[in-house]
């Protein structure tokens, strides 16, 4: 049975970065408070004119280059977003276009920030039954549109960017080991976006009278179930290949939170030096937040030929999810 392996990483950030001090100015806040309570100290923040695509494009393009395959070679394109550049079409299929990978399918994929992770797993999944055989899967977020940038509990935690990886058939022993996703959709309502849907369509005025279009979320409860989700998805991974967390060379969660990523790694008995963590720079980027680190890792030559690595994420759903791989 063929396995996917992941052959090339890109990733995108908007220029423009804004601190914690920048938003000292905006909200009653403090550097201070964010990074005890978060480890986010900047985060990088689009411009008119930019949009989610707009990432996602130069992601892919840099992901493709690194892997050394044109566009027309692709034969899967999945996109995980919660801030499409339009409801419909897919964004996927704006990027298809944008880049011209004409032979692919394209479409977006709504699993807040385990969407990559949801991505890769569809991808894997394709590939290992013979179905696809090339596929890129990105993830990318513009959050700043859809934040409050007048409520301290939300807005000094997001930032937009994107993350891409290029999954190819191989025959090998490197790649994809296994991939892991869930959910429980009991407590949708913790995390959350109320207005421009079909339940309040953004054109309704109680959408626009009660802010509906921004983030709403149960901060405490997120960060508990996080916790516990990410430990759970993580040691499912580890049992499906007999290897334990001694065996990982590098763990790479999904950037939330500072507190979250420890008592994970904490509870993974990871020591520091195992762990990565990018998010003091980009804050919470959502879907993108796995791709842009492993691509930065990457890059880093923090993957060798033979690494074990787990990437593990928690998100809005609630989702969560976990892949292992042998890089
Ligand atoms: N600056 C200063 N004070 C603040 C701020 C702020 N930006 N935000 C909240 N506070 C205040 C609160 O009003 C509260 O004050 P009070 O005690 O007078 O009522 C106090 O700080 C404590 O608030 P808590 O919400 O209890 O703070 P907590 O330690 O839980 O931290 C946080 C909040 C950072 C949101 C945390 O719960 C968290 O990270 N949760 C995970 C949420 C998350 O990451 N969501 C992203 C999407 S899901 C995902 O990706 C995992």
């Amino acid at each position: 049975m063929p396995r996917a392996r992941i052959t090339g990483t890109g990733s995108a950030l908007p220029g423009k970065i804004v601190t914690n001090a920048d938003l000292e100015r905006m909200v009653e806040t403090s550097d201070e408070w964010i990074t005890t309570r978060t480890g986010i100290k900047e985060r990088r923040i689009a411009v008119e004119g930019e949009f989610t695509s707009t990432f996602a494009v130069q992601a892919a393009r840099r992901a493709l280059e690194m892997a050394g395959i044109g566009p027309d070679e692709l034969d899967l394109i999945i996109l995980g977003t919660v801030t499409p550049d339009f409801p419909f079409p897919a964004t996927a299929c704006i990027i298809q276009h944008e880049i011209g990978a004409h032979n692919a399918a394209a479409f977006d994929l709504s699993a807040a920030c385990s969407g990559f992770l949801y991505g890769l797993s569809i991808a894997d999944n394709y590939i290992r039954g013979g179905l696809k055989k090339k596929a890129l899967v990105i993830g990318a977020e513009v959050l700043s549109r859809i934040v409050d940038w007048s409520d301290r509990n939300t807005c000094i935690l997001f930032g937009d960017g994107s993350g891409a990886a290029v999954l190819e058939a191989t025959e090998g022993d490197s790649g994809i080991l296994s991939t892991h996703i869930f959910s429980n959709g009991s407590f949708w309502e913790t995390l959350y976006q109320p207005g421009c849907g079909s339940r309040n369509p953004g054109s309704c005025g109680r959408t626009i009278d009660e802010r509906l279009f921004y983030i709403r979320m149960e901060g405490n409860d997120v960060f508990k179930h996080a916790v516990r989700a990410m430990e759970e998805a993580a040691f499912a991974a580890l049992n499906a290949n007999d290897l334990s967390a001694s065996d990982i060379s590098l763990f790479i969660p999904h950037q939330a939170n500072r507190r979250i990523i420890d008592a994970t790694g904490k509870r993974l008995g990871l020591g520091e030096d195992r762990v990565f963590v990018n998010l003091h720079h980009y804050g919470n980027t959502s879907s993108a937040s796995i791709p842009i680190a492993l691509d930065e890792a990457n890059r880093a030559g923090r993957l060798k030929a033979g690494d074990i690595a787990l990437l593990d994420a928690f998100g809005g759903g609630f989702t969560w999810g976990s892949a292992l791989l042998r890089w």
